[in-house]
């Protein structure tokens, strides 16, 4: 067999937000397959980090009022500390924020700008005048300019589905400070990505580059024309700074993928690897090592275009495979916080669910298709206890204890013309061709395909077991029925070892678990699945099955109540937002802090807003102070579209005394500004804030 030499690669996860279960499909599925290659002896080398930085991280660590570099120093220990639980082992956990990421950016951008690939033009973008800075497109706001629909963001309507640009949108709004955005000029850096067009062609079309579907998809991206490629940001940005161009940022997007090499550059130092027979075009070739990247289907144009046309441009080592999955459904729908299926990694282990077994239940899920794949709790359950436990775990617990109490633990070695055997050795022999099918599956990466193999023999083991009674022959004193037991009882743990082997890659713990009940040398390797090994220990609790108020109380766990969207700002405040110069108003008389502080303030959310009949003023709120509501009447009718109210975070007097009106108890009052002149405007609250918190 020829080692192969391989850097792999699975995505680099944002810094700004938990993993959860949807990102483990991807760093499951890579970490199976890296751990199966490793198993055939090849030399893998699988890197990841953490990409930090863009727009969403920088205003985040501003939100909870820290640096950016603090936030996502912690974001990376809670990573680390996620993929470790699930047994997701990185030769490498890295960071885009490093100075490995920062030379080899610059690399890159100096070779590309080399080779006549950089030009820089003004271009037009929304600016935030409030805050200072451009918007990036998912943070302005407006009305769909088709359907017309309320708060859709800057390039996409989530009610229609059209596509457009942020300047389509009607009364469009910053998500950030709830102004009207200017149009402003600024100059940015583009990378041409359209002379790469031949290159990508001829490298799509090699086989086994990319999956089929991929490959049409690429085809459509041919035919609409590549464009140029907008690589920089202007200040405030957190990332890197452009050599020569003060104030002008990279783009996240690209030394994010050149984060991949700045982690095994990394890596190479510590481990004394040669970082270029890895990623030099050159010497890549000389050296006949691959890379591989696993991705999910979203950010396929990044890896399968940019990437591959910088890579290419600045004379870089081109990747040999993009293997791209579809998305995590939960019981057949979208991920939700409300329905409490958007689970994070921390919270499946705190609840001390298994990791095995979601390791388990991907990879029966999983093919080498871009398919999404669902999780089902119905069905998860099901193939964890009757098929992982009932099947699998259930062979070595039912076999071993005979092979201790009446044999001392010792094996026999199977032989086909050994007194009674010769069904159970063709057992044994038809465990190693199971575990071949297995081996050609997981390299194609069909795991489901293999965990079947491996599940249909693991049915049959455990029919010639019943078959032959076994708990008969033990109570029967006959030396050929002792011979029977003991040869039946040996082959079955035998077989059980073979399949063991062969779902090491996705079971790691449990397959150590085995290896030291059967006394087998590791790390497990593939080649010595068919070696005897003779002596074996009690049997020792493997798994338990899943209880399913271990998932219901996950679930619970992971219901939130609607979160805020970053700023909800409505629109109708924006169409009034004219500057106006205000009368000068006196300044009511000094108080004291405890004046103050007997007035008890409150976020408070809009959860409805209506029309009262009969009432030219009001409107009827319904507002959620965290879990307590309280119904208001509000005279804001003239300012506010009740629609547009709904939903919105806004500041409420919650301990002022009930008042009967007119039409109704009013229990509380919201704040508004006015002036002299016409208009009303409802107070805000930054993002992050939640109904219920004390405004003081
Ligand atoms: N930061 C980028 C990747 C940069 S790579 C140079 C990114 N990060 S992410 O955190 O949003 O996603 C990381 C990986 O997890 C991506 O490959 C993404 O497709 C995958 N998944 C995120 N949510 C997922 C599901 N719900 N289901 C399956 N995979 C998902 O994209
Ligand atoms: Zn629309």
């Amino acid at each position: 067999m020829e080692k192969r030499r391989i850097l792999v690669t699975s995505a680099l996860p944002y810094a700004n937000g938990a993993i959860h279960l949807g990102h483990l499909v991807e760093y499951i599925q890579t970490d199976i397959w890296v751990r199966f290659q490793r198993m055939q002896g090849h030399e893998v080398h699988y890197v990841c980090a953490d990409d930090t930085h863009g727009t969403p991280v920088m205003l985040r660590a501003e939100q909870e009022g820290i640096t950016a570099e603090a936030l996502i120093a912690r974001m990376h220990e809670e990573h680390r500390r996620d993929f470790s639980g699930f047994h997701v082992e990185f030769d490498n956990y890295y960071s885009t924020h490093s100075p490995e990421n920062r030379e080899l950016s610059y690399e890159f951008y100096r070779r590309l700008d080399a080779a006549g690939l950089i030009e820089k033009r003004a271009i037009e973008q929304y600016f935030d005048p409030v805050k200072n800075m451009f918007l990036p497109d998912r943070f302005i706001k407006g009305e769909c300019p088709r359907c017309h629909a309320k708060d859709q963001y800057g390039d996409a309507c989530e009610a229609c589905g059209t596509t457009y640009s942020p300047t389509d949108l009607v009364n469009p709004y910053s998500a950030i400070s709830g102004a009207t955005p200017v149009r402003r000029q600024s100059e940015h850096f583009f990378f041409k990505l359209g002379k790469c067009t031949e290159f990508l062609k001829r490298w799509t079309r090699s086989p086994g580059t990319l999956q089929t579907e991929a490959a049409n998809k690429l085809d459509e991206w041919f035919r609409a024309g590549l464009a140029d490629w907008d690589i920089s940001r202007d200040a405030p940005y957190f990332g890197f700074e452009i050599p020569g161009a003060p104030g002008k940022y990279f783009y996240v997007w690209l030394d994010a993928p050149v984060g991949y090499f700045a982690s095994f550059r990394n890596l190479c130092e510590e481990r004394g690897i040669d970082f270029e027979s890895f990623t030099d075009a050159v010497k890549s070739k000389d050296h006949n090592t691959e890379m591989i990247h696993f991705i999910g289907k979203d950010i396929l144009y990044f890896h399968a275009l940019f990437w591959p046309a910088m890579l290419d441009s600045a004379k870089f080592r081109t990747p040999n495979h993009i293997y791209a999955h579809g998305f995590l459904t939960v019981n057949g729908e979208k991920m939700s916080k409300s329905r409490g299926t958007f689970i994070t990694a921390e919270s499946y282990l705190k609840q001390g669910l298994n990791p095995d077994w979601l390791r388990y239940y991907y990879a029966a899920k999983l093919n080498s298709t871009m398919e999404d794949i669902d999780l089902s709790f119905e069905d998860f359950i099901a193939r964890v206890n009757s098929d992982l436990v009932g099947k699998f775990v259930n062979i070595l617990s039912r076999a071993s204890g005979f092979i201790v109490r009446h044999f001392d633990g010792q094996l026999l070695e199977p032989r086909p013309e050994a007194v009674g055997s010769s069904v159970e050795w063709a057992a044994t022999f038809r465990a190693i061709s199971a575990a071949d099918e297995a081996k050609e599956a997981y390299e194609a990466r069909e795991f489901g395909k293999g965990i079947r193999a491996v599940m249909r023999h693991a049915d049959r083991i455990n029919e010639l077991f019943d078959a032959a009674k076994p708990w008969d022959l033990a109570k029967n004193s006959d030396p050929a029925a002792r011979a029977q037991l003991h040869s039946v009882c040996s082959d079955c743990v035998t077989a059980f070892k073979i399949l063991t082997y062969a779902l090491a890659p996705i079971l790691p713990v449990t397959a150590l678990r085995v290896a030291k009940l059967l006394q087998l040398p590791v790390p497990l390797k593939w080649d010595h699945m068919d070696r005897f090994s003779s002596k074996i220990s009690p049997y020792q609790h493997l798994m338990t099955r899943i209880d399913r108020k271990q998932i219901d109380a996950l679930v619970e766990a992971n219901r939130q109540s609607m979160q805020p969207t970053p700023a909800a700002h409505s629109p109708q405040r924006h169409a009034e937002h004219q500057i106006r110069v205000e009368e000068k108003v006196e300044i009511a008389p000094t108080i004291g802090i405890d004046d103050f502080g007997k007035v008890d303030l409150r976020v408070a959310r809009i959860v409805n807003a209506e029309h009262v009949d009969g009432a030219d003023k009001l409107l009827k709120l319904t507002l959620d102070l965290g879990g307590e509501s309280r119904t208001v009447f509000a005279g804001i009718k003239s300012a506010y579209d009740p629609e547009t109210l709904k939903g919105r975070l806004t500041v409420m007097v919650a301990n002022l005394a009930p008042r009967k009106m007119k039409f109704g108890v009013s229990e509380g009052m919201v704040l508004a500004a006015s002036g002299d002149g016409p208009g009303l405007f409802l107070l805000s609250l930054d993002s992050g804030a939640q109904p219920g918190m004390r405004i003081k």
